[in-house]
């Protein structure tokens, strides 16, 4: 096969949902499919459990377990899918948001029962920043649901963003009967039980009398009519919609009884994108050039302090990457060559000899890496696509050792390399700010500089709403601005300016006082 086609054929993608929703039941389906695993509850074992919240060394354990099934490749009908895990505990959901970066193209799956809740709001924001298509899967039809129309007036609503249904459920709960697939036009009939990979039974016209032989005729009447309204308020799927993320398309269905995934993973080979082209600060890269380049977009640290190595995963944009070239690790300016690259294929890592675009790559890092980075053949590239995110909680972090101060911050900078959590640097009293999503991080990073370093830390409370990204054309203003709240400036680990709001109300009066200045949550926009 050649490259171009290699490139074709690829799937890279996440699947995100709100914890519960049932992503990793999804996942797991999608597995099966591909016969990548051969059992149900072989992707579940590596779930962070939810009775773990607030035992972090159990959830790190149960995270380094889950390094095997970071990425779920496998072959279906010729396609070439790459699964991304995205972590499901809210306290990791910077990591969850840096590898949608590598995605291009994600699942949202959401329960017909709650709908969209608050988790499935965020990361559609993330989504919405980088143009992702997405695909919605409205999961559990085999309990008692919302109404599918409020539900998809709800995703309208809540998401932002267009809707079309290319599969219809019939009924709900105990009165669930099946799936109607507009896409494909023909009806599967829902058999309870729980089968591994139902058939179906297809019916191609609706308004044939065999319709009813499987659904009463009240409910063969109320899916004709229902999909009469759908034709109406739906125009048919236009795929270039989709893939600029104006349009996401809709299928129903039941990921613990494996019904309605069918539909969706046909669908989804058929118009999910392949590798995209990828903006860096210089330039478009195409994933079909010759020259291989590709990003940092996860570093995984054993949590063995034996065996402190780590694993830096790489997405390959363009060429091919092969093992034992030298390339170049352009942040250092060094050529690097990588003896032993892994790709994770079923439920198996392994060595391999190249990767394409789409592809991701595990490489063995000693440090050197940050999330970010970018390798290349010897072009100065930077990809762009992977920015920060503002933390929701932050603390002041003391060093408890004077012994062991130069410990303590290559500890610092190591776990944030790794984006573990943020750090910022307050310029008016030059004290280190740790930036975090969940309160967790802060136990994980006091027990990792401990047991990693050698060092220990002590955290000190600090009262603070957001950190705010500054943009402007007013270049005055903000000098004027930095010198006013100088209390509240920090640099951020890439020095630039940050302002640190103590209240939604303080960001408000400030956005109202300095009219040229943007606030942003994210350090690209
Ligand atoms: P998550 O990764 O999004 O957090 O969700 P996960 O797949 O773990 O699913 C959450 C719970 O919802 C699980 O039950 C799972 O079995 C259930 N579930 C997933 N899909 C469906 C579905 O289509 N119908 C129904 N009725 N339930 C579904 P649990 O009791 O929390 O876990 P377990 O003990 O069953 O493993």
């Amino acid at each position: 096969m050649g490259f171009k086609e290699e490139i074709l054929r690829r799937r890279t993608f996440g699947i995100v949902s709100h914890p519960d929703a049932g992503k990793t039941t999804l996942t797991e389906k999608l597995l099966l499919f591909g016969g990548a695993i051969h059992i149900a509850g072989a992707v579940k074992s590596n779930k962070i459990k939810k009775t773990a919240t607030s035992d972090f060394m159990e959830i790190e354990r149960q995270r380094g377990i889950s390094v095997a099934t970071s990425v779920m490749g496998f072959e279906y009908n010729g396609v070439k899918i790459n699964i991304l895990d995205t972590p499901g505990h809210q306290d990791f959901a910077e990591d969850t948001f840096r590898t949608l970066t590598a995605c291009d193209s994600v699942i949202i799956v959401i329960d017909s029962a709650k709908g969209v809740e608050s988790q499935t709001r965020k990361l559609m924001q993330v989504c919405r920043m980088r143009k992702t298509p997405v695909m919605v899967f409205i999961n559990k039809l085999d309990r008692p649901a919302q109404d599918p129309f409020d539900l998809l007036d709800e995703i309208e609503k809540e998401l932002e963003i267009k809707v079309n249904p290319l599969s219809w459920p019939i009924g709900s709960g105990d009165m669930f009967r099946g799936v109607y697939n507009i896409y494909k036009e023909s009806l599967f009939l829902f058999q309870s039980g729980g089968q591994e990979l139902p058939e179906g039974i297809e019916i191609k016209n609706l308004n044939s009398p065999e319709l009813t032989e499987f659904i009463n005729s009240k409910e063969a009447d109320s899916l004709r009519e229902q999909l009469e309204l759908i034709r109406g308020v739906y125009p048919a799927l236009n795929r270039r919609e989709y893939l600029d993320a104006t349009v996401a398309p809709v299928f129903f269905g039941s990921a613990l009884n494996n019904f309605g995934i069918k539909e969706l993973l046909d669908c989804f080979i058929d118009i999910a994108p392949s590798p995209l082209p990828r903006e860096t600060e210089e330039r478009t890269v195409m994933p079909d050039e010759d020259k291989f380049t590709g990003f940092v977009f996860k570093i995984h640290a054993n949590m063995d302090p034996n065996h402190r190595d780590r694993i830096a995963f790489v997405k390959v944009c363009s060429g091919i990457f092969k093992r034992n070239v030298n390339y170049l690790h352009v942040r250092s300016g060094k050529m690097q060559k990588f003896s032993t690259p892994t790709a994770f294929m079923a439920s198996k890592k392994s060595i391999i000899d190249e990767a394409y675009p789409g592809d991701i790559v595990g490489l063995h890092d000693t440090g050197t890496f940050k999330i970010g980075d970018t390798l290349t053949e010897g072009e100065k590239l930077h990809f762009k696509g992977i920015p920060s995110f503002s933390p929701e909680l932050f603390k002041y972090i003391e060093n408890a050792d004077p012994m062991k101060s130069k410990q303590l911050a290559k500890g610092i900078d190591q776990l944030m390399d790794e984006g573990v959590a943020q750090l910022f640097i307050n310029q008016f009293n030059g004290r280190k700010i740790i930036g975090t999503v969940g309160a967790l991080q802060f136990e994980v990073i006091e027990y990792r500089l401990l047991h990693e370093y050698g060092a220990a830390c002590r955290w000190e409370a600090i009262n603070l709403y957001k950190a705010c990204w500054i943009d402007t054309t007013d270049s005055k203003e903000l000098e004027d601005f930095k010198k006013h709240k100088s209390q509240y400036m920090a640099k951020d680990k890439h020095g630039r300016d940050v302002f640190l709001a103590d209240s939604p109300y303080i960001l408000q009066m400030a956005q109202e006082n300095y009219k040229h200045l943007i606030f942003h949550f994210t350090s690209e926009f």
